[in-house]
């Protein structure tokens, strides 16, 4: 059984970082961890509970190398979209510190995505993806097939963050390798037409366990009590 963190509650959940550049390579991940972490994973909720998830875990080293390939092809693209967040200016300097900063981070998960000794992939079943009605779904809004879908995999995703967390395990939402999902899902035998992935998260353990809270815009501008 991997110790458990000392941490508080609100500690986990205001702590749980995106980890690069403090992913640990060299030391392995047991099989049993990360078996404990898709098990607190699927305590989150589905809708009418249909439990219609599933995480593959990648510890091959080929797979993770043709994944990693597909990241950085996918990060290539992305970098000369106009609205990719290493394009954006904003008026506050600080911010576009931190932005270099995620940035630098971001190089480096990319040239180092394979060395990774675990890679998860949550994925959902039912693809809502494409502007065709979901089969069964009648005129349902799209909107609320995509919110059922992606409301079921990312706190499930987040649970598997925070349970990795409080193991000592860092981890990253990366989803650029998105770009390439059908060759993604060829490497690892997803039946692409039925599946869709939510991500692709790195998983290792950290060098050092102290990870500070993340920077966020004040909280007022993003409440909004009673009306908008
Ligand atoms: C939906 C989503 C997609 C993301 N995609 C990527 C990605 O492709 N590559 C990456 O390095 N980080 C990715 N991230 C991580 C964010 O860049 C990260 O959350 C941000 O840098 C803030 O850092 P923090 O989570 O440590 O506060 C993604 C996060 C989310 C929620």
């Amino acid at each position: 059984m991997t110790a458990i963190l000392p941490l508080g509650l609100d500690e986990l959940l205001t702590t749980t970082r995106s980890v690069r550049k403090r992913l640990d390579f060299s030391k392995p991940v047991e099989r049993e961890t990360i078996q404990q972490c898709i098990e607190i994973a699927i305590q989150a909720p589905t809708p009418s509970n249909l439990q219609n998830w599933h995480f593959v875990v990648v510890t091959e080293v080929e797979k993770r190398r043709a994944l990693a390939d597909l990241y950085r092809k996918g990060r290539e693209i992305y970098v000369t979209l106009p609205s990719a967040t290493p394009n954006l200016e904003y008026e506050d300097p600080k911010r576009n510190r931190m932005q270099e900063k995620i940035e630098e981070s971001a190089q480096y998960l990319n040239m180092y995505f394979q060395e990774a000794p675990v890679h998860v992939i949550p994925c959902i079943e039912g693809r809502t993806d494409s502007s065709k009605q979901a089969e069964g779904w009648g005129d349902t809004p799209n909107i609320l097939l995509q919110s059922a879908q992606w409301g079921s995999i990312a706190p499930a995703t987040w649970n598997f963050m925070l349970a990795a967390r409080a193991r000592g395990l860092g981890t990253c939402w990366t989803s650029l390798h998105l770009f390439f999902e059908e060759q993604a899902a060829e490497i690892i035998g997803i039946p692409y037409d039925k599946i869709m992935q939510a991500c692709l998260m790195p998983v290792a353990y950290t060098k050092g366990t102290d990870f500070k809270l993340g920077k966020r815009d004040p909280i007022d501008s993003v409440i909004h009590w009673d009306s908008w």
